[in-house]
């Protein structure tokens, strides 16, 4: 760190400063390896965790970190809670109910989702818990994390505690995936390597590429553990792996996780690069400064201490989370951690309408911001997630650039703010675009996982002021859903019961879960309760009907309230329309996922907007954008139990205590009773029960099939690399995608003309190149098309509302 400094001294003081600011985290950040205790000393490997524990902490201003292997063991040795799993067992099947996808994950989709079948494997588990086939607490509990990762869906989670006192990383192992000319397969560098390079005044024959990972083949080898990634397609899992340029330009994460979900590969990392030299990094095990390993001697006192409940574990929540980013090798994610929210629970907005009217937005305050080695924009939201430019340059100086890594800006800590204020800066910086004859725009959407759901309605609609934008979406339909439906639905039409219960009834007031609160595919009115739940049978699985939201209403869970009012809709304005579709391109990279995928579904089936991927595997061929879960929502475990206490209460109050009963024995009851997930949630968030499943799948306007979006190929228009000229600044990025679409420039082998890119599909060809044209070779990758079906649409027995439920 310090003789790195020095070197710099002669650098241009902000490029030195933005060098210091991407290093990757300072060895110097975690305790020195304890070197005086000997492993040998110890009977126990939680034993010799706890010691160097005990010997570091005092001294420790950030997490202490352990060798890795010995973490694993004290990890291996902790023995399994027979009964308690096959409890969590059961209560994550219950939760499970309200996951839209499962019928679906049964199929999976060729070469991107491996067909998982999450309740029968849940079983599976069940019974090898009973015939004692799990070696550890450890090995049960990471075999739950890997099937939720095997869906390929980040809204999908539950994290148990057992691994949060140890995350598992590599010291200065961070990757970045650079090609020599932007076309070429791209080759892995050490970050520090490249760093060293561009700051450093090391030359470019001084570093090498690394050939192999632990004696393999080094992309086959992080293609392996990239299959760890939650993501639904090679190519976003692939990206995963590396240094995210936008996200951390936009200080969204800090570094690149290779090591997937923080578990145990290894003692260490063997690195062999092209110039034939051989380096070995060590692996640890980072311990959160919140984590006391007083009193953790063996396996068994491992899960006293941090199995048993949450006050069993944590000493500070927030330096917990503080420390544990403030590694590297920390490899929590935003999305293993966050809830990736798209449309937080109608409660949660609710209750944010009252913080939301404290600040409003200020965009003149922004003008300082930037992003870490980005260019200084013309404006930047306060969280950094919206930021705009115009690239100069002959050629490019009608190009504006809007750089989004995330859909959730916000302005403090408030969403509802921050959501008021991108709206206000897009519109600025939209007006201006045209005032200053921008003609053509670069949306670049890397790196973004998501966020608030009005978001990515917003953006489409300044973009397309006129576009009434589709959004169909379905829940599963299973006994708690309709339960609930139904329920919130009575209380919405009876005047007596709002009036009774005030509480519920706000909730039942924006609720989404009410059906006169939204509209159908045709954005009209549903009849009624049993005209919007259905349920519909399609493809072995029971749905309620497309169901759109209102755009004119604030209710139906698609805006924090009337704090926020979507452009084009009264008392908005309709501005003028700032780009013409054809001069609007689309950069990816497939980590899009959650709001990030509805706003790409909205440009590209109602706009038509083509779009360019960067970066993927090193082979020929098509690349998809988005990669992460095409879900239209994801509910919080916390917010379905807390739904189904309040049917419950809701029951017992209006119906009576011979109703509630009744319904205490059903799926209801069984949510509402749980326990063992909130005993064994890893703490590190505020959730009671660190999970969440995605309760909405979206659809495409008009498919017949009714196939979620997550289970439809759409392959991008065209795909490029970084090089390492973009290293540092986006904006030769930027210039070669503008090169690729408007101008000479060339896409990756293979990578144009596959049959499900939008630019096929709608026959305008992506750029001047002949690779432009559908190829006559059919791809094996149409799965829209693979799967159609005739839809068995069916509408189902019609169900009274509350009696029916409770006979
Ligand atoms: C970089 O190294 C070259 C050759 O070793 C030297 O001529 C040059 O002055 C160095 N530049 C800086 C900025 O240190
Ligand atoms: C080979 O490449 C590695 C990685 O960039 C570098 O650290 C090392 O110094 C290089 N070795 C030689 C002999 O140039
Ligand atoms: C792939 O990774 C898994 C662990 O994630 C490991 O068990 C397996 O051996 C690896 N396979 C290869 C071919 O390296
Ligand atoms: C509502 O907001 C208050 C204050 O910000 C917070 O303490 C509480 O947890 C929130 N409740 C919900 C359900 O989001
Ligand atoms: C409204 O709810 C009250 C209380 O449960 C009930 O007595 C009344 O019959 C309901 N009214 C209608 C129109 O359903
Ligand atoms: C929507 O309109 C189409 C075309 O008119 C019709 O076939 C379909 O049944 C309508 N859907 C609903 C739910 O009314
Ligand atoms: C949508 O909401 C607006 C405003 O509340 C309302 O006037 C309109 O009738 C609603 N549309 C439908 C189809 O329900
Ligand atoms: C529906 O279930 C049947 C029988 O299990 C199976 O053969 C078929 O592939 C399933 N279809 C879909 C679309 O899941
Ligand atoms: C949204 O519109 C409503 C009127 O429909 C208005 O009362 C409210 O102030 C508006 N909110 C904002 C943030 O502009
Ligand atoms: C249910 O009722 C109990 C007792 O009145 C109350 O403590 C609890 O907050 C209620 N829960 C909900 C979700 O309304
Ligand atoms: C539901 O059952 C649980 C025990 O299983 C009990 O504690 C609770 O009071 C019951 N609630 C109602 C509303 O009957």
């Amino acid at each position: 760190m310090k003789s790195l400094s020095l070197l710099l001294a002669s650098a241009a003081s902000v490029q030195a400063q933005l060098f210091l600011d991407n290093l990757p985290a300072p060895v110097e950040d975690l305790a020195p390896l304890p070197t005086l205790f000997k492993r040998n000393t110890y009977q126990e490997p939680c034993q010799e965790v706890s010691a160097s524990w005990a010997a570091a902490a005092p001294k420790a201003t950030a997490a202490v970190a352990v060798p890795a292997d010995v973490a694993y063991k004290c990890l291996q040795s902790v023995p399994v809670d027979k009964d308690g799993d096959l409890k969590q067992i059961q209560e994550l099947k219950q939760m499970l109910q309200f996951q839209s996808t499962l019928s679906y994950l049964k199929q999976g989709l060729k070469d991107d989702i491996e067909p998982v079948d999450l309740m029968a494997s849940l079983d599976e588990m069940t019974k090898k818990l009973n015939e004692g086939g799990f070696k550890s607490e450890y090995d049960f509990q990471v075999g739950i994390k890997y099937l939720f990762s095997s869906t390929g869906d980040f809204h999908l989670r539950w994290n148990s505690d057992i691994l949060e006192p140890l995350i598992f990383g590599r010291l200065g192992g961070e990757l970045t995936l650079l090609s020599k000319d932007g076309v070429a397969f791209p080759e892995i560098y050490l970050v520090s390597d490249i760093y060293a390079r561009k700051f450093g005044n090391i030359s470019e024959s001084e570093i090498s590429p690394i050939k192999t990972i632990n004696g393999q083949e080094a992309t086959s080898y992080l293609q392996n553990i990239s299959t760890g990634a939650k993501y639904h397609n090679p190519d976003a899992r692939y990206n995963y792996i590396f240094r995210n340029q936008a996200t951390v330009g936009a200080k969204v994460s800090s570094s690149s996780p290779w090591l997937v979900g923080g578990l145990y590969d290894g003692p260490s990392t063997e690195l062999e690069f092209n110039n034939g030299t051989k380096t070995t990094l060590q692996n640890l095990a980072s311990i959160p400064t919140s984590f006391d390993f007083t009193g953790v001697i063996d396996g068994k006192s491992f899960f006293e201490v941090f199995c048993t409940g949450v006050s069993s574990t944590i000493r500070s929540t927030s330096r917990a989370i503080a420390s544990a980013t403030k590694l590297s090798t920390a490899t929590v994610t935003k999305r293993d951690v966050s809830s990736s929210s798209t449309s937080s629970s109608t409660l949660a907005k609710a209750n944010s309408t009252a913080t939301a009217t404290r600040s409003s937005a200020t965009a003149t305050s922004t003008s300082t911001l930037s992003l870490l080695n980005y260019p200084k924009p013309e404006f930047a939201s306060d969280s950094l997630t919206f930021s705009g430019y115009y690239l100069s340059d002959t050629g490019y100086d009608d190009v504006a650039v809007l750089a989004i890594p995330d859909f959730a800006p916000k302005v403090g800590q408030d969403k509802t703010a921050g959501i008021n204020q991108a709206q206000k800066l897009l519109r600025a910086f939209f007006a201006e675009t045209i005032e200053k004859k921008k003609n053509r725009l670069l949306i670049d959407l890397r790196g973004n996982g998501g966020g608030t759901i009005d978001m990515g309605f917003e953006l489409f609609k300044q973009l397309f002021p006129t576009v009434e934008p589709y959004g169909g979406t379905r829940y599963r339909a299973h006994d708690a859903m309709k339960i609930l439906s139904a329920q919130l639905a009575a209380i919405d039409a009876n005047a007596t019961m709002k009036a009774l219960n005030k509480d519920i009834y706000e909730k039942a007031e924006y609720s989404e879960f009410v059906w006169g609160n939204i509209v159908n595919e045709n954005y009209t009115a549903f009849k009624s309760f049993d005209d919007y739940y259905g349920p519909y049978t399609i493809d072995n699985d029971t749905f309620t009907a497309i169901r759109r939201y209102n755009f004119s209403n604030h209710v139906g869970g698609h805006t924090y309230s009337s704090l926020f009012n979507l452009t084009g809709y009264a008392p908005q304005p309709t501005p003028a329309q700032p780009f013409k579709a054809e001069n609007i391109l689309v950069m990816q990279d497939g980590l899009c996922g959650s709001t990030c995928a509805v706003f790409a579904e909205l440009m590209r089936e109602q706009a038509k907007v083509h779009s360019i991927f960067v970066g993927g595997r090193p082979q020929a061929g098509p690349a998809q954008g988005v990669g992460g879960s095409k879900g239209a929502q994801v509910l919080t475990m916390d917010t379905i139990k807390y739904y189904m206490d309040a049917a419950l209460n809701v029951t017992l109050g209006f119906y009576g205590a011979e109703a509630a009963n009744y319904m205490n024995r059903t799926a209801v009851g069984a949510i509402s009773h749980t326990t063992q997930l909130i005993k064994r949630s890893a703490h590190h968030t505020s959730e009671t029960i660190n999970g969440g499943v995605n309760t909405l799948n979206n659809y495409r306007k008009g498919d017949k099939t009714n196939t979620p979006l997550q289970f439809i190929y759409e392959a991008a228009d065209c795909r490029i690399f970084s090089t390492y000229a973009d290293f540092g600044s986006p904006v030769l990025l930027w210039k070669r995608a503008v090169e690729a679409k408007w101008g000479d420039g060339k896409c990756a082998e293979g990578s144009q003309g596959d049959k499900t890119a939008i630019s096929v599909v709608d026959g305008k060809a992506f750029n001047k190149q002949p690779e432009s044209l559908p190829k006559k070779v059919e791809t094996s990758s149409n799965a829209a098309e693979a799967n159609a079906k005739v839809s068995g649409m069916m509408v189902a027995m019609v169900v009274a509302v509350m009696a029916a439920t409770l006979l």
